[in-house]
């Protein structure tokens, strides 16, 4: 039985900052930013989005009467979640109207979940291959303002259907995880911001790669040249690169050049928007098949990373005409405004974090499907 992605939509804020503009107020040169880290544009976020908004926002464009007749569950991948027990998930599921008799939960392993959220969902459906479940990895990376991962911030939430009629990526069975306790990155519950050892996330990103990847290898005898590309999670598309670059070491034959050709496919979105943590790899898929001449049959390679740390690589192959059942991010990109480095400081200083207080947003300036309201008696409206 196939089991795999059967449709994927991304959805993120409507404003937008231009790193080169960051750049020039925080007095450092742009091309660190748009070479040496590799990114071009930030999602910014309004006080009246959070993940649940942003997750929501994704998987209504994938609900038809048919998928929600057909949903067991859902799944919400985070972690920038807003409540520490009830999962995000059942608020999402209200939002979108669907039926009561469904399964909610929100997994967490940073930027990973997404991906343990498609491996449990395989599984339900192995079990129940009549039904289909949502995955949503939604996340806002939030670093603090003047820090040195502040560039490397963004939102976004990516909703897929996972089920036996994969119409966009057919999951194979074979993957290797890796799991070690290493403090690269994490957020304390009393904290808003992330806390990373940004060098040193990136070394272990990189060495796990490399030890997932040559376990694959010896357990299916595949090569680099069995794959029309390795799609990676990615934090900043620098990191891609750099884990790329240290498995095919000074190789620059045809299969080093496609690989490289792929990968910069990948790169095109998260350029535009940023981190977004759990969806990060799911974004970097879709900016590979909307942007790289991808054919039905091809194999591809996905790196999964969270810090903390958590490591898989897996493969899927590509399905006929899987790009009917995308929604296109180019496009939507297109639409968002641009705001300024001011503005963005302004919206970044008023999220709810963790304050107690009863607060009501001016809702005049978000024409988002969904909307945050504020907080009333420690509730999310
Ligand atoms: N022109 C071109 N390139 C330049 C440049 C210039 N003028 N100035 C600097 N650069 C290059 C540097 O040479 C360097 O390149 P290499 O990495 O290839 O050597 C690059 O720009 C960055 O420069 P620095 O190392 O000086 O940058 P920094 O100290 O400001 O830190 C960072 C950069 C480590 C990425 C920092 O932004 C950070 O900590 N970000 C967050 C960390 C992160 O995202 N980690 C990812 C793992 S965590 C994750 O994935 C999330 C999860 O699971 C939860």
């Amino acid at each position: 039985m196939k089991i795999g992605i059967d449709r994927m939509a991304f959805a993120t804020t409507n404003e937008y900052i231009d790193l080169r503009e960051l750049a020039k107020v925080r007095g450092v040169d742009p091309n660190k930013y748009t070479i040496g880290i590799g990114q071009d544009q930030q999602a910014v976020v309004p006080p009246t989005q959070d993940i649940v908004t942003l997750g929501a926002a994704a998987a209504r464009k994938l609900m038809t009467k048919q998928v929600g007749d057909h949903l067991s569950t859902i799944i919400v991948a985070t972690e920038s979640g807003v409540d520490n027990s009830k999962a995000s998930a059942i608020n999402i599921k209200e939002l979108l109207g669907l039926n009561d008799y469904v399964r909610a939960v929100e997994l967490k392993e940073a930027c990973y979940a997404g991906t343990a959220g498609i491996q449990f969902a395989r599984g339900l459906v192995a079990l129940h291959p009549q039904e289909t479940v949502l995955v949503i990895a939604t996340d806002i990376a939030r670093y603090g303002l003047q820090t040195a991962g502040e560039v490397t911030q963004g939102a976004g939430a990516v909703a897929m259907l996972i089920s036996a009629t994969p119409h966009i990526l057919a999951i194979e069975p074979t993957s290797v995880n890796l799991t070690k306790d290493v403090m690269d990155f994490w957020r304390p519950l009393y904290a808003t911001e992330a806390m990373v050892d940004g060098k040193y996330s990136t070394n272990v990103y990189v060495d796990f790669f490399k030890q997932v990847f040559t376990r694959y290898q010896m357990m299916t005898g595949r090569q680099f040249n069995d794959f029309a590309g390795l799609i990676f999670h990615l934090p900043f598309t620098k990191m891609g690169k750099k884990a790329l670059e240290g498995a095919l070491g000074d190789r620059h034959d045809q299969v080093a050049t496609r690989l490289r050709t792929a990968l910069t496919a990948s790169q095109l979105y998260c350029r535009q928007v940023g981190n977004v943590y759990t969806g990060s790899l799911y974004l970097a898929l879709l900016s590979f098949l909307q942007n790289r001449q991808v054919n039905a049959g091809d194999r591809l390679g996905l790196f999964s990373y969270g810090s903390g740390a958590e490591g898989e690589f897996y493969t899927g192959i590509v399905q006929p005409h899987f790009l009917d059942h995308t929604n296109d991010v180019q496009a939507m990109l297109q639409k968002r405004h641009q705001v300024s480095i001011t503005e963005y400081e302004d919206m970044f200083n008023h999220q709810l974090g963790m304050d107690e207080q009863d607060v009501e947003f001016d809702l005049s300036n978000d024409h988002a499907p969904f909307v945050l309201a504020g907080q009333k008696n420690h509730q999310r409206i």
